[in-house]
């Protein structure tokens, strides 16, 4: 396979190092150092491979202007982390701990960054670890704590291009006590419709609308866009509260645009992209991927022109220009490691 970044899959390839922190007695016991990264060996009655007792967390950091190393929203992904955690009913780290886990991970895989427009994913990773397969109702009271990299170039395939997604309306993402928990029951849920969406109708992705409440995809936070407008669904509990879709947000804010967040519907959607609107992705892997066809039933509608929209790669521009430090970071969005 190749060791290229750009050309392996995303997610693939691995830093050699990584960070551990075992938790025993409500206390997790951290080295305080990266160490290689290697297998674990686990008991097969391992509370996680029965009982789902596992979160993750998907972050970057990015090689700046000047070779150094950034990473982007560090804080609010470890929040995101601990709430997942809190969620599975596990006990939750201090944010000192996992602020320092994924430090240390960074700075021991440094070397395996690409340069921009790639960049370091960072895999937090949460494992609840008690054997015993009596436990369906009891949490689990040890678990592994982790850290791992991995140099990534482009999530879709074929680098800014503009994507299909097919709009799901009956099967929902996940359930919704769980929509907020990155978690991976979640993505095994959402495996189905999104092979199904993409043998029977070439999409990249589904996008999840149950009740005709268009919520995310199955790795993504969902916009639509035109020259003065940036419309998104409303927070609740019921989807992930994405880093990027709070950027983007804020981002849109300060470059004047109107942002709107609420509900929206499908025939919302088809409306909005017959008349030209633009419509987009957003996600860490993600970045703001434009959408060029929305698949509704076996109707397929094309995205303004089909190809990338002005404002949807002006926000993309914004996103990612302060991300490798070629631009302004107003909001202290990046936290600088050494790499
Ligand atoms: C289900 C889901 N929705 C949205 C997102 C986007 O979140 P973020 O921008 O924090 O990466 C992700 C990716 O993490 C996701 O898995």
């Amino acid at each position: 396979m190749s060791d290229d970044p750009f050309s392996a899959p995303f997610g693939s390839l691995f830093g050699d190092s990584m960070t551990l922190a075992r938790l025993a007695g409500g206390t997790y016991d951290y080295a305080g150092h990266a160490q290689p990264l290697e297998n674990f060996s686990l008991h097969p009655a391992t509370h996680a491979l029965h009982y789902g007792s596992t979160c993750f967390e998907g972050l970057k950091a990015h090689r700046q202007g000047d070779g150094s190393l950034a990473v982007f929203r560090l804080d609010d992904h470890v929040e995101r982390m601990r709430q997942s955690i809190g969620r599975l009913r596990m006990p939750v780290p201090d944010a000192t701990l996992v602020r320092s886990m994924i430090i240390d991970a960074v700075e021991a895989n440094a070397a395996f960054t690409p340069d921009p427009p790639g960049s370091l994913y960072i895999r937090p990773t949460f494992v609840g670890t008690t054997p015993n397969i009596g436990a369906a109702a009891v949490p689990s009271d040890t678990a592994l704590l982790y850290v791992i990299c991995s140099p990534v170039g482009d999530y879709f395939k074929g680098g800014v291009r503009p994507l299909t997604i097919y709009v799901e309306t009956k099967t929902p993402r996940t359930t919704p006590q769980f929509g907020m928990v990155k978690s991976g029951a979640n993505y095994v849920m959402a495996l189905g419709p999104t092979l199904d969406a993409k043998r029977d109708h070439g999409a990249d992705q589904v996008l999840f609308a149950n009740g005709d409440d268009i919520t995310e995809t199955g790795a993504s936070n969902f916009f639509l866009c035109d020259g003065g407008r940036v419309v998104t669904r409303a927070l609740d509990e019921s989807f992930l509260h994405g880093v990027t879709r709070d950027s983007v947000i804020k981002l849109a804010v300060s470059l004047g645009y109107e942002v709107e967040e609420r509900k929206i519907t499908v025939a919302e959607l088809q409306e909005w992209a017959r008349a030209g609107g633009e419509v987009f992705l957003s996600g860490t892997a993600a970045v703001v991927a434009p959408v060029g066809t929305v698949v509704v039933g076996d109707a397929s509608i094309v995205v303004g022109d089909g190809q990338p929209g002005p404002n949807t790669l002006r926000l993309r521009e914004a996103l990612t220009s302060l991300q490798i430090g070629a631009a302004d970071d107003p909001f202290g969005w990046m936290t600088k490691v050494k790499g």
